[in-house]
């Protein structure tokens, strides 16, 4: 199935690793012109530059989305680059785990800020061209944890919050083409998984409870994106799509 993207501008942050990496090649290969955003212009540049030695458009730039200066420096490049945005995929996130009882308000602020304060920036920042163009795709990564996690109060209060932004703000583009939606991963397999100290029994946990009894790979999550950035998804807005292997509880 041809997407109907061929030609279209995507912003990808977090796009330097895991499942904001290949969402960008996922993006790319449909015919997509990447803007590659990552806090760690190293990684961004990598992927950009795989993304062109194989055939496609791409930049990189160094944006950290809790920095409004930032992200307006991203957007200005995407547009001197290629025109414009019509694709945003809001994946820029991580967790810090505790349980409440002793969670530090630094780590409270810094996850509900990188995917709250990170969406509202970035997406302000599109919005305006998209709104010119009247189409526009606005597809953020949610998580299973919204369900909850112990020792994920901060990630699953900012996940679940991401899901309300998703629905108001699905309400609010639709006269202009705009869907925003949500994908919503189980675990998968990244770096961000790997860096947990408890990282094997994590997995094995989950492998237990996964219904389909495997884990996820950045690719099932970025082709998940790829439908919902596209232009066969016009009729579908304000929704979350969950793409946990069948898994929902904790
Ligand atoms: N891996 C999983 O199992 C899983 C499950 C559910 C949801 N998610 C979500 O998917 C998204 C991607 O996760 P991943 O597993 O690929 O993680 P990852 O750590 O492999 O990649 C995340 C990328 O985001 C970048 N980043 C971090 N803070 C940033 C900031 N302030 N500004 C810009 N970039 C920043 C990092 O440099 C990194 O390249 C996150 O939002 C995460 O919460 C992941």
């Amino acid at each position: 199935m041809d997407l109907g993207i061929g030609g279209k501008v995507a912003v990808v942050t977090g796009g330097g690793r895991g499942i904001g990496a290949e969402t960008a090649h996922t993006l790319a290969r449909e015919g997509a012109k990447i803007v590659v955003s990552d806090i760690d212009l190293a990684v961004a540049t990598q992927v950009a530059g795989e993304i062109v030695a194989s055939g496609g458009e791409a930049i990189a730039t160094r944006c950290d989305v809790c920095h409004e200066g930032d992200v307006m420096q991203m957007v200005a490049a995407a547009t001197e680059a290629f025109g414009g945005v019509d694709i945003l995929v809001n994946n820029a996130g991580f967790n810090k785990d505790r349980y409440l009882t002793k969670m530090s308000e630094g780590e409270w602020d810094s996850v509900v800020d990188v995917v709250l304060k990170g969406a509202f920036h970035c997406t302000r920042a599109v919005l305006p061209s998209m709104m010119e163009r009247r189409w526009g795709r606005i597809v953020n990564i949610a998580s299973r944890a919204v369900f909850g996690n112990p020792g994920q109060t901060n990630y699953s209060t900012a996940k679940m919050g991401l899901i309300g932004f998703t629905r108001a703000l699905a309400l609010e583009q639709a006269k202009y083409g705009i869907t925003v939606n949500a994908v919503a991963p189980g675990f998968v397999e990244t770096e961000l998984m790997r860096a947990n100290p408890t990282y094997e029994a994590l997995r094995d946990t989950a492998l237990a409870k996964i219904p389909v009894g495997f884990l996820g790979m950045p690719e099932d999550i970025a082709s998940s994106v790829a439908f919902m950035a596209s232009d066969r998804a016009r009729y579908i807005s304000g929704v979350t799509l969950y793409v946990t292997g069948g898994r929902f509880s904790s």
